[in-house]
C-alpha cells in the first residue's frame, strides 16, 4: 500500500527521499509553541553577556501540557515570521571560558508550497528579491551582488549548477522566498554579533576554519549563503567551499542501515494508523473535498497542510474553488485548518509516546553526531597542546543547511523531544567552551570534585542552543540534577559518551553496526 511504496522508493533512491519523508512528517508537526519567561541575564558594560551561576537553567520547556494548546496561534509559531523580540542566547557563558568553536544546523527559511491544491489557484508569491518588497533586511541589496560573484567560490559537485538566488517572478515549487533569505540574514547576523565578543575567528580566517555543507535543493543552498553572509559579509568566496550532502540526514558514507529504515516503516504504519482512526479528521477532508468538487483521495494526496500553511504565513486569505470559466465557489476555511493542524499535534503526542521515531532518529542521526564530536574532540586536543586554542586552523564553524526531517530527528536523538517541530529557519547550535586555565599548583589547592573533572577533560564544554534558548540542561546526556550543581557548563566527555556509545542504549545496542545489522529478521 502507499506506505509500504513509500518506503521502498525511499530505501531505493536515497536522493529522492526528501518529497517523500517530507510528506509524511508534514503528519508529524509541531508542538505547542510554549510562552518563555523571560529572564535576561546582565549585559556586561563591554558588550559581552555573561551568566551569573545558576541562571542560564531556564525552564526552555514547559512542564506536560494540561491545556491543550491553540493549533492556529501554534501555526504562525511555525512560520517564524521575521520579528524584532528574537532570542538569542547564544555566546553566553560564565566569565573567560573561551570559545574554541560552533557548529550549527539550520533548516531551510520559508518557501513556496512544495504540493497544490486541486482546482484551486496556487498562491501569487514573488520569488525575486527586491529590497522594496517586505520583508526586508539592510544586507540584502549587497547579498543579493556578492551572490552575483559566487562563481569565484569553490562548489562540489552539483552544487555549481543550483541558482544561488531565488528568481523567479511566480515562485517554482519549494522556492525559498524573500521572507526565507531575510529569516536567514536574520540569523547570521544574530549570530555574528553573539559571538564577536569572543573572537571567534582572526578577520583573515582560513579556508580551513570554515565548513558550509547543504543537500542539492537551491532552498537549502540559498539559506546557507543568507546564513553565511549575515555571519560574515562580505565573505571571500574564493576561500569557500560549498559542500554537497547527498543524504538528508547528512549521512555522507555510513547511511547504510537497516534497522533504521524498518523503524520508519514502523512510524509510518503507526502515524498512517492515528490519522484513519480520527473521525474529525476524515470528516473534514471529505468537506474540503466537496468545496473543491473533487475525490476526497485527491484532496488528502494533494497534502493541502503545506499549501494553507503557506497562505497562512503569507497573510494570503485561503483558496477558493477556481471554475474553468474563471468564477470561483466555496473557499477552503481556517476551522478546517485548524482540525488539520490538531491531528498533526495529536500526532506529535502519539509519535513521542511509542518511542519509535525516537529509535529512528538515533540511528539516523549518528553519522551527523558522530562527525559533530569528532569535530569537537580534534579542537579540544588542539587548545590543550602548545599552540594557543584556534592556532592550528582548526575548523571553527561549521554550517549544515538541512530540511525538517533532518533537524526533527536530531532533535529527537538529543533527547530535545519536547522541542517544537522546526519552523522555517530553525537553528541548532553546538557551541564548544574551554574552561579558564587552571594551573597545577591551583588544582591540587582546590582539588574539588568540579576541579579534577575539569582536568581530565581539557576543561572543556559544550552548549545546546535551539532557536536562540539554550536547552543544554534538556538533552539527555546533560539533564541529570547533579551535574547543574557542580559544574557551570555540560562537560564536553558526557556529550562523547553519549554519541559513542550511551545512546544506542534506546535500541538496546552499544555501537551502530551492532544496532544497524543486528536482530534482522
Ligand atoms: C516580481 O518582482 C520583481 C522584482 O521586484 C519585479 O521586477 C517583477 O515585475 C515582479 N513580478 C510580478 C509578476 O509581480
Ligand atoms: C565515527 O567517527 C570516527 C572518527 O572519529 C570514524 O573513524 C568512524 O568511521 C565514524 N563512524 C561512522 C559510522 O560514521
Ligand atoms: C537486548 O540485547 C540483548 C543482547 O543482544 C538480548 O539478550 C536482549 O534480549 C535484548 N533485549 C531486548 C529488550 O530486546
Amino acid at each position: 500500500m502507499l506506505a509500504r511504496n513509500c518506503f521502498l522508493l525511499l530505501v531505493v533512491v536515497g536522493g529522492a527521499a526528501l518529497a517523500i519523508i517530507s510528506f509524511s512528517l508534514q503528519f508529524f508537526n509541531l508542538i505547542p509553541t510554549t510562552p518563555i519567561v523571560e529572564e535576561r541575564p546582565l549585559q556586561a558594560a563591554d558588550g559581552a553577556v555573561r551568566l551569573a551561576q545558576g541562571k542560564s537553567r531556564k525552564r526552555v520547556f514547559p512542564v506536560p501540557h494540561t491545556q491543550k494548546p491553540n493549533p492556529i496561534s501554534e501555526a504562525y509559531g511555525y512560520c517564524n515570521t521575521p520579528s524584532h523580540n528574537e532570542q538569542a542566547w547564544e555566546g553566553h557563558s560564565p566569565a573567560d571560558y573561551k570559545l574554541l568553536s560552533v557548529q550549527v544546523m539550520i533548516r531551510h527559511g520559508d518557501r513556496y508550497p512544495l504540493y497544490s491544491i486541486p482546482k484551486t489557484k496556487r498562491p501569487a508569491i514573488n520569488c525575486t528579491l527586491s529590497i522594496s518588497r517586505n520583508p526586508s533586511h539592510p544586507l540584502l541589496g549587497s547579498f543579493i551582488n556578492h551572490m552575483g560573484q559566487g562563481g569565484r567560490g569553490h562548489w562540489e559537485f552539483p552544487l555549481a549548477s543550483v541558482p544561488r538566488l531565488p528568481n523567479h517572478n511566480t515562485c517554482e515549487m519549494g522556492e525559498l522566498t524573500q521572507t526565507g533569505v531575510v529569516q536567514h540574514l536574520r540569523n547570521g547576523k544574530l549570530l555574528r554579533q553573539a559571538y564577536q565578543p569572543h573572537s571567534l575567528f582572526p578577520s583573515d580566517w582560513s579556508p580551513r576554519q570554515v565548513w558550509v555543507e547543504t543537500t542539492g535543493k537551491s532552498r537549502t543552498l540559498q539559506s546557507g549563503l543568507a546564513f553565511l553572509y549575515g555571519f560574515l559579509p562580505e565573505f571571500d568566496w574564493k576561500k569557500l567551499t560549498v559542500r554537497h550532502q547527498w543524504s538528508t540526514l547528512f549521512c555522507g558514507s555510513s547511511c547504510d542501515c537497516p534497522a533504521r529504515n524498518r523503524y520508519l516503516e514502523e512510524e509510518q504504519r503507526r502515524q498512517y494508523r492515528l490519522r484513519v482512526g480520527d473521525a474529525e479528521l476524515e470528516r473534514t477532508y471529505a468537506d474540503m473535498a466537496r468545496t473543491l468538487g473533487i475525490p476526497t483521495r485527491n484532496l488528502r494526496a494533494a497534502n493541502p497542510i503545506d499549501s494553507l500553511l503557506c497562505h497562512l504565513c503569507h497573510g494570503l486569505s485561503f483558496p477558493c474553488m477556481s471554475r474553468e470559466d474563471g468564477t470561483t465557489g466555496g473557499c477552503l476555511k481556517m476551522a478546517q485548518f485548524a482540525v488539520i493542524r490538531r491531528q498533526q499535534l495529536d500526532d506529535e503526542m502519539d509519535r513521542r509516546r511509542e518511542g519509535l521515531f525516537r529509535k529512528y532518529a538515533i540511528l539516523a542521526m549518528y553519522p551527523y553526531l558522530n562527525r559533530t564530536v569528532a569535530k569537537m574532540e580534534r579542537v579540544a586536543k588542539a587548545s590543550a597542546g602548545s599552540r594557543s586554542p584556534r592556532a592550528g586552523g582548526e575548523e571553527v564553524f561549521t554550517l549544515s543547511s538541512a530540511h525538517d526531517v533532518t533537524m526533527a530527528p536530531l532533535l529527537s536523538a538529543l533527547g530535545l523531544e519536547e522541542a517544537r517541530f522546526p519552523p522555517f529557519a530553525a537553528r541548532l547550535v553546538f557551541e564548544l567552551w574551554k574552561s579558564p586555565s587552571v594551573t597545577q599548583g591551583q588544582q591540587e589547592q582546590k582539588a574539588g570534585k568540579g576541579e579534577r573533572s575539569k582536568a581530565r577533560d581539557g576543561g572543556c564544554f559544550i552548549r545546546v542552543l535551539y532557536n536562540g534558548e539554550d536547552v543544554t540542561y534538556h538533552t539527555t546526556f546533560c539533564s541529570s540534577l547533579d551535574l547543574h550543581a557542580s559544574q557551570p557548563l555540560c562537560p564536553l566527555k558526557k556529550f562523547l559518551s553519549f554519541v559513542r556509545r550511551d545512546m544506542f542504549n534506546v535500541v538496546n545496542a552499544t555501537s551502530y553496526q551492532e544496532a544497524c545489522y543486528s536482530h534482522t529478521g
